[in-house]
C-alpha cells in the first residue's frame, strides 16, 4: 500500500511471496461496476465521536453508557486499550450499546500496548485522563491514515502547558505530571480537531481555568463537549473559536446517543450520485451536513431531508434520514475548498471526488486541511478520469501549503467514462473513493485492501449488498 496516501493503481505482485502480498491477495472485492446503487442503509455513531467518547469515559469514578456505537476497527481499537488500563466493557442491552466502568483503573504493560502501536490516532487522547487517573501515561506510536506528516507538535505543546512532563524515547512517549495538571492559556497555530479534544480531555479536571482560542468548533468537538458537562465539567464555547473550562475536582459519568457519522453519510451520498443511483441514509442529519448539501445541490445532485419523528397517539415514529440520488440529468462542474468547520470537510472530499468526473465541465477542488490528500486521484485517472493536481492554491483563499510546495489542489475535467481497474486501497477515505469509482465504472474491478474500510465504516459489505452493488469475494 502506498506509505504517503500516493496510491499505486495497480498492485505489483512480483514472484516471490511475503506478508503484504499474502494479505493484498486474500483481501481483495470483486466490484462488477455500472449498476446504480439504490435503497436505504444506516448510519450509527460518528467515528470521531464515538472513539473520543470511549476515552472521556476514563474520566468518570462511575459507568458510562454509549449507544449507537458502530462496529469498526477504530472502536475495536479504543476498546483493547481502555481494557488494558483496567476499564471493565460490557455490551448493553440494546444493539450498538457499551457500557464503561473505570472503577478499577490501571497502569499498563508497556509492550501491551505497544500492540495497538499504528493502528489508530486516538491513543494521544488517553494522555490527559491518564495523568488525572495515574499520574502517569505511554502513549504508543500512533496510526491513522497516511494522509500527509500528521504531527501531534500542538498535542505535546499543550500537555507541557498544562504541566506534564514530555520524555520521548523509542518505545512512545512516557509522560508525568509531577506537580499535578494546572489550566493554562494556549492558542493554536491551526483550529486542530484532535488537539481541541486534547485540551479538553485535560483540562476538565486540571486545577483552575483553561483558555483555549483558535480551538476546532467540529459538530463532533460539541457533541463530545456535551459528554464532558454531563459527566460534571463546566465548558462555554465563546464566539471565535474560544472555549473557557472550569476545572472540577470529580467527574461522574455519562449516559449518551452519538450524533450521526455524518461522513459515512456523505460517502454514501457521493456513491449514490457517482453511479446514478438512489440512496436513502437513514439516521442522517441535516445540520450536520449543510456544507456538504450545498456543494451536492450545487453539482446537480438531489436531495429530500426527512425530519425524525417521535411516536405520537397512535402512530409509529419515523427515523430522520435524507435521501440521495442523481437527477438523471447531467451533472455540473463545481469549486470547492475543504476546511475546518463549518466548512466543506476534508472526508467529504475524496468520496465526492469521484461523483465530480461524472460532472460536464472544469471542477476545482484546494484540499486546505491535509497536505497529501490527493495522491488517490492517480488511480482514479488510470480509470479513465481526467484530474491533475498543482502545486497552487486554486479556487481562492491561499493556505499554509502553498508556500510549502505541496500539490494539494485539484482539477477535474468532465465527464470522464470510467473503467474497471485493479485497486489498492492506500487509506480510509480514499479507499472508500476507490470502492465508488469501481462501482461506477464499466466492467470488474478488484479492490484490494479492502479490509481497511473496515476501520471506519461498519459493515461496508453488507450495505453494498442491500443497495444492490454486484460484489463478491473471489
Ligand atoms: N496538526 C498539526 N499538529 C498537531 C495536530 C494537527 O500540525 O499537533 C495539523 C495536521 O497535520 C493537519 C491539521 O492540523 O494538517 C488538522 O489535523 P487535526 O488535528 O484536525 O486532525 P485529527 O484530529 O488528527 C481528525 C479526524 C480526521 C479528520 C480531521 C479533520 C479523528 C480520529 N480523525 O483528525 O478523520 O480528517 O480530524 O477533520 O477524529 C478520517 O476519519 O478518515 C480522518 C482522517
Amino acid at each position: 500500500m502506498g506509505s504517503d496516501g500516493q496510491s499505486s493503481a495497480r498492485p505489483t505482485f512480483t514472484g516471490t511471496t511475503n506478508a503484504l502480498e499474502v494479505a493484498l491477495t486474500d483481501d481483495v472485492l470483486v466490484v462488477h461496476g455500472g449498476t446504480p446503487l439504490q435503497g436505504k442503509i444506516r448510519v450509527r455513531g460518528a467515528k470521531n465521536l464515538v472513539s473520543k467518547a470511549m476515552v472521556a469515559a476514563l474520566l468518570g469514578d462511575e459507568p458510562s453508557r454509549l449507544y449507537d456505537v458502530p462496529r469498526i476497527r477504530d472502536v475495536e481499537v479504543v476498546r483493547g486499550l481502555l481494557g488494558l488500563h483496567g476499564v471493565n466493557i460490557t455490551d448493553g442491552d440494546e444493539d450498538g450499546e457499551l457500557v464503561f466502568d473505570p472503577a478499577n483503573v490501571e497502569s499498563a504493560d508497556t509492550d501491551e500496548i505497544n500492540v495497538h502501536a499504528g493502528s489508530s490516532r486516538i491513543p494521544i487522547l488517553f494522555c490527559g485522563p491518564l495523568l488525572h487517573r495515574l499520574g502517569h501515561a505511554f502513549i504508543p506510536d500512533l496510526g491513522g491514515c497516511h494522509i500527509g506528516p500528521r504531527p501531534i507538535d500542538f498535542h505535546l505543546e499543550a500537555l507541557r502547558q498544562f504541566g506534564a512532563v514530555v520524555d520521548k524515547r523509542p518505545e512512545g512517549i512516557h509522560l508525568t505530571a509531577p506537580t499535578g495538571l494546572h489550566g493554562t492559556k494556549f492558542v493554536l497555530p491551526y483550529p486542530s480537531v484532535g488537539a481541541t479534544e486534547q485540551v479538553l480531555l485535560t483540562a476538565v479536571m486540571a486545577e483552575g481555568v483553561t483558555e483555549l482560542r483558535n480551538a476546532a468548533v467540529e459538530p463532533e468537538i460539541i457533541d463530545l463537549i456535551c459528554i464532558l458537562q454531563k459527566m460534571g465539567a463546566i465548558i462555554k464555547v465563546h464566539t471565535d473559536r474560544v472555549i473557557e473550562i472550569q476545572g472540577v475536582p470529580r467527574l461522574g459519568g455519562y449516559s449518551h446517543r452519538p450524533i450521526p457519522d455524518r461522513i459515512e453519510a456523505a460517502s454514501w451520498a457521493a456513491a449514490a450520485l457517482a453511479t446514478r443511483g438512489d440512496v436513502e441514509v437513514l439516521g442522517a442529519q441535516q445540520a450536520d451536513m449543510m456544507t456538504f448539501l450545498n456543494i451536492f445541490r450545487s453539482v446537480g445532485g438531489s436531495y429530500e431531508v426527512v425530519d425524525a419523528r417521535p411516536p405520537r397517539g397512535g402512530s409509529a415514529g419515523v427515523e430522520g434520514s435524507i435521501r440521495f440520488w442523481h437527477p438523471g440529468t447531467e451533472l455540473h462542474a463545481t469549486a470547492l475548498e475543504t476546511d475546518v468547520h463549518p466548512g466543506f470537510m476534508t472526508d467529504w472530499q475524496q468520496p465526492l471526488v469521484v461523483a465530480l468526473t461524472q460532472a460536464r465541465g472544469l471542477s476545482i477542488v484546494h484540499e486546505t486541511v491535509y497536505e497529501q490528500r490527493l495522491g488517490y486521484t492517480e488511480a482514479l485517472n488510470k480509470m479513465g478520469a481526467n484530474i491533475q493536481v498543482y502545486r497552487d492554491c486554486l479556487g481562492g483563499t491561499p493556505c499554509r501549503f502553498g508556500r510549502r510546495n505541496f500539490k494539494h489542489s485539484a482539477v477535474i475535467a468532465g465527464p470522464s467514462k470510467l473503467h474497471a481497474a485493479e485497486l489498492v486501497i492506500p487509506d480510509l477515505r480514499a479507499g472508500f473513493s476507490h470502492l465508488i469509482a469501481a462501482l461506477a465504472a464499466e466492467g470488474t474491478s478488484r479492490v484490494y485492501g479492502v479490509d481497511l474500510i473496515n476501520r471506519g465504516y461498519e459493515d461496508f459489505e453488507a450495505k453494498l449488498a442491500d443497495l444492490g452493488a454486484h460484489v463478491e469475494r473471489p
